[in-house]
């Protein structure tokens, strides 16, 4: 995830910037850079590490004002020229966030000669600022010009920018993107968390939504959007430096999990046209026509990756009409796959790096498929190894087990299977519509189940001592009893299967005993009542079942021990809902029983090896 600093006051700004990005550093990376305010401004910035950033300055920089950023990419390859500060003469600005119309701002920019260095969205931002200041009937300063520049922006963003004109000032704004501010004995900080400048100041004050702001030396002013000066409180942080890097959360996956409303935000973010019924897939190199004469998809992934793909199967089959495969990667290798030319492969796997999949995909395209690559790692080795590469915007997982880049994959997934389905004429603009807008609710959704977390924590320390759990699902949500089976397993180290409701009969069933819960995921939807069919068989043998359900099925705790909620939803996207409900039942499974959350034994985030 981009992190902002910024710093005005009484000290050298370059060590202290330097200092605070590598407090940054946890939340992953692959650029950095600073520009200082002296005279002028002066900017420096690179690929790789902050050391390497440190390589490339001088011994000592004389300025007392300066921002810095480090750079996790989502538009543009991570490369020097694409690293923040952005510059426009005069101007330089560092951001974190999404500017969702930067093309058509671009667009106009372009005609007005502003000339683009970098592939990023950031860069209008530093253009559209300098045309406010310079290029209008009247020059305006710095924090007008910041205003009018935010009022044309959609999307997400925290900025921190500095004008050669305006020696000594540091002005920022927000909207949907952390920011806070660091009141210090020399001076002031800026950044996108606390942990920045945790090391100078515990007295900090939080930057609002809409909120826009100017650092001067021995001054801040923050005001609302009408222009308001505004009375902010200030808070003292109470986090020692390993609490503040979670946000407070006790481990990165817990962190993760919340992270969820936010991180699916920023994947459809820009691309779910409602009023039209279509979605924009911009990064997809398939011509209509190839989409059209579409006879097979080859899903490869492997792990957490392959149980997003096992889902996307059944809505490329359902919504676009496409037969579609999901394979193991390290099978699919080895196997003898009848491919054909000018088939399509999708490979979905969060780092870009794992071995099995890289080489699943080499040897698909050996026979001319072509590849639509689904990560969340710009750069990695499977993006320069696709045709075409759609991104997951989750920001980076720390935790090795996978939550917000499984959901964000889920996401995707939707998109993907709706604009093919719209192209191929198998679903109407209304159905995709409908879609459109259930996809929109999954945040808020989620954020009620976070909410209201404390009842899924009871249900995991109540059974945390079992051996054996089974987890069963019918339809869209057997994926997701696959995918609660491995996150229980990977970290609570319970022994888990994840199984087709409908196959318990066929072996399971002979296993089940009191001691046996039994995670049902029974939501409203068309497989509905054959899932109650198959609780009752599992109750008949005295499992416990714990059923996830909708709210406002009253029928369910009849028959069911235990029951998880998720908001009312449409069948088709419920299982997004009750994917989060398992993450956190593993997780609370896990902290019970004191194992080590972020670092199972024996895994790794990302598997590069065989
Ligand atoms: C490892 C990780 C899993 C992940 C799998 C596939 O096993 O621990 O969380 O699902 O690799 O990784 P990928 O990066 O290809 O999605």
């Amino acid at each position: 995830m981009c992190g902002i600093v910024g710093y005005v006051g009484k000290e050298l700004a370059a060590p202290i910037l330097i200092e605070s990005l590598k407090r940054l550093e946890y939340r992953g990376y692959d650029s950095a850079g600073i520009t200082v305010l002296n005279e002028s401004l002066e900017t420096y910035k690179t690929v790789g590490k902050i050391a390497d950033l440190e390589l490339i300055l001088p011994e000592r920089i004389i300025a007392y004002t300066g921002i810095g950023h480090t750079r996790w990419a989502t538009h543009g390859k991570p490369e020097t020229k694409n690293a923040h500060p952005h510059m426009s003469s005069g101007i330089s600005l560092v951001h974190n966030g999404i500017i969702e119309n930067y093309l058509q701002l671009k667009e106009r920019l372009i005609e007005c000669g502003y000339v683009f260095e970098s592939d990023t969205d950031t860069e209008v931002i530093a253009h559209l600022l300098n045309n406010k200041m310079y290029k209008g009937a009247k020059k305006l300063d710095l924090l007008t010009a910041v205003r009018e520049t935010i009022s044309e922006l959609e999307g997400s963003y925290a900025i921190a920018v500095l004008c050669s004109d305006e020696p000594g000032c540091l002005v920022f704004a927000r909207k949907d993107s952390p920011l806070v501010i660091g009141i210090g004995d020399d001076g002031y900080y800026a950044a996108s968390d606390v942990t920045a400048f945790l090391k100078y100041t515990r007295k900090v004050i939080y930057v609002d939504d809409h909120e826009v702001g100017a650092i001067r030396p021995g001054s801040i002013e923050i005001f609302d959007p009408r222009g308001n000066l505004l009375a902010k409180e200030m808070h003292t942080v109470e986090w020692d430096l390993e609490a503040a890097e979670k946000a407070g959360y006790e481990h990165f996956m817990l962190k993760e999990i919340h992270e969820q409303p936010a991180s699916i935000q920023n994947t459809f973010a820009g691309k779910l046209l409602e009023l039209e019924g279509t979605v924009k897939m911009d990064e997809l190199y398939l011509s209509p026509e190839q989409i059209k004469h579409l006879r097979r998809a080859t899903i490869i992934a492997c792990g957490t990756s392959w149980n997003a793909g096992a889902l996307g199967k059944y809505l490329f089959e359902k919504l676009a009409g496409v037969h579609t495969d999901i394979e193991t990667a390290s099978e699919f290798r080895y196997a003898s796959p009848v491919l054909c030319g000018e088939e399509l492969t999708i490979a979905i796997t969060q780092s870009g790096e794992t071995a099995d999949t890289l080489a699943a995909v080499r040897s698909s395209r050996s026979y001319g498929c072509r590849n639509i690559a689904i990560t969340n790692v710009v750069g990695s080795t499977i993006t320069r190894e696709s045709d075409s590469v759609i991104y997951t915007r989750a920001g980076p997982e720390i935790g090795v087990a996978a939550t917000k880049t499984f959901t964000a994959q889920l996401i995707i997934l939707y998109m993907l299977a709706i604009h093919m389905g719209r192209v191929r004429g198998v679903l109407s603009a209304g159905e995709a519509k409908s879609l459109i807008v259930n996809i929109k609710r999954i945040p808020g959704q989620i954020q009620k189940i976070l909410n209201r977390k404390e009842s899924i924590r009871e249900c995991a320390e109540q059974f945390a001592d079992k051996r054996d759990y089974f987890f069963i699902g019918r339809y869209l949500n057997f994926p997701i009893a696959l995918e609660g089976a491995l996150k229980l397993k990977e970290i609570s180290y319970i022994h888990a299967e994840g199984y087709a409701a409908g196959e318990l009969k066929h072996g399971p069933l002979a296993l089940l005993t009191e001691d046996t819960p039994v995670v049902a995921i029974a939501t409203r939807g068309h497989t509905y009542d054959k899932m109650l069919s198959n609780i009752k068989e599992v109750k008949a043998r005295n499992a416990t079942v714990i059923a996830v359900a909708n709210e406002d099925d009253t029928e369910i705790e009849k028959y069911v021990d235990v029951v998880l909620r998720i908001p009312p939803s449409h069948e088709m996207t419920s299982p997004v809902l009750s994917s989060v409900v398992l993450q956190l039942l593993a997780y609370y499974t896990a902290l019970a029983k004191g194992c080590s959350i972020d670092k199972p034994r024996n895994l790794a985030k990302s598997v590069t090896v065989e």
